[in-house]
């Protein structure tokens, strides 16, 4: 199968076929998912939450995006690899957002990059797009905000989430994300736009849906959110597999002769 491509993956707005994405942080999960045919690979900066375990994702940095968008970049053949600019790698001038845009398609191997923002960002977003990086946007809620916004919930803002999102739009990004947003939003910000509408907690209307792929297939027993559906329970999988292993290991029944060498 072919390559989604920038252009392919912008394509799917008019025909109408769904765009996949899920999050991707290293080469095994990277290759399975692209394997398996999902559209573009996101290597979010929720990175620092759930595989760094902090508590936010504004400790992640940029030598650490560009390590792991270069993992699953090597693991993609067909998807589209997006990588996420961290907190401040892109918030103190345009050029330097530029020169680390860039990182994450030179060492990292990425097609396009992330931010979060709309208005605010959109002359960093143009010039971002000017030096011919593809650059995807992210509004609603916006998870590098949180010391602002104090805690992660719902954004009902309707006239600004479509300012930001026409903005983005405007400043020539080829899609965007949108976080946390009532699914009347999600459809209208949708219908506004000429660009994919990706949703995370914005509804069926939107373009493309992403989600986080441990929260999707039952790898966090932390708090969930209402949007995140389970489409697996890997938890309890992999809890199997680990007990099996300490059990067979303790009794003496692994390693069987069968995986010995004589
Ligand atoms: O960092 C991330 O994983 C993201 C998605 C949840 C959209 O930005
Ligand atoms: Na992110």
């Amino acid at each position: 199968t072919k390559k989604v491509t920038v252009p392919v993956f912008v394509s799917r707005k008019e025909s109408g076929e769904k765009i996949t994405v899920l999050t991707a942080y290293d080469h095994p999960t990277a290759q399975l998912f692209d394997e398996r045919g999902v559209d573009c690979l996101l290597v979010g900066d929720t990175l620092g939450m759930v595989v760094q375990g902090h508590d936010s994702t504004l400790p992640v940095t940029m030598d650490e995006m560009v390590y792991h968008t270069s993992l699953v970049s090597r693991g993609a053949k067909r998807s589209l690899v997006v990588g996420d600019m961290p907190f401040l790698s892109y918030h103190t001038g345009v050029d330097e957002a530029v020169r680390n845009a860039g990182r994450l398609i030179k060492e990292g191997g990425a097609d396009a990059v992330k931010l979060e923002g709309g208005v605010v960002r959109a002359e960093t977003i143009r010039a971002i797009v000017d030096a011919e990086i593809p650059l995807m946007g992210h509004i609603g809620l916006t998870p590098q905000s949180i010391r602002r916004l104090g805690r992660y919930h719902v954004q009902r803002d309707a006239e600004a989430i479509l300012a930001d999102a026409k903005a983005i739009e405007h400043a020539g990004a080829f899609a965007v994300v949108l976080e946390s947003v009532p699914l009347e939003l999600g459809r209208a910000v949708t219908e506004a736009l000429n660009i994919p509408t990706i949703g995370i907690g914005a509804g069926p209307h939107c373009d493309g849906q992403v989600l986080v792929w441990q929260d999707a297939f039952g790898l966090n027993d932390d708090f969930t959110a209402r949007f995140v559906k389970r489409f697996a329970d890997l938890r309890t999988e992999f809890s199997k597999g680990v007990d099996a292993y300490i059990r067979e290991v303790k009794e003496g029944t692994f390693p069987s002769s069968d995986n010995s060498y004589r």
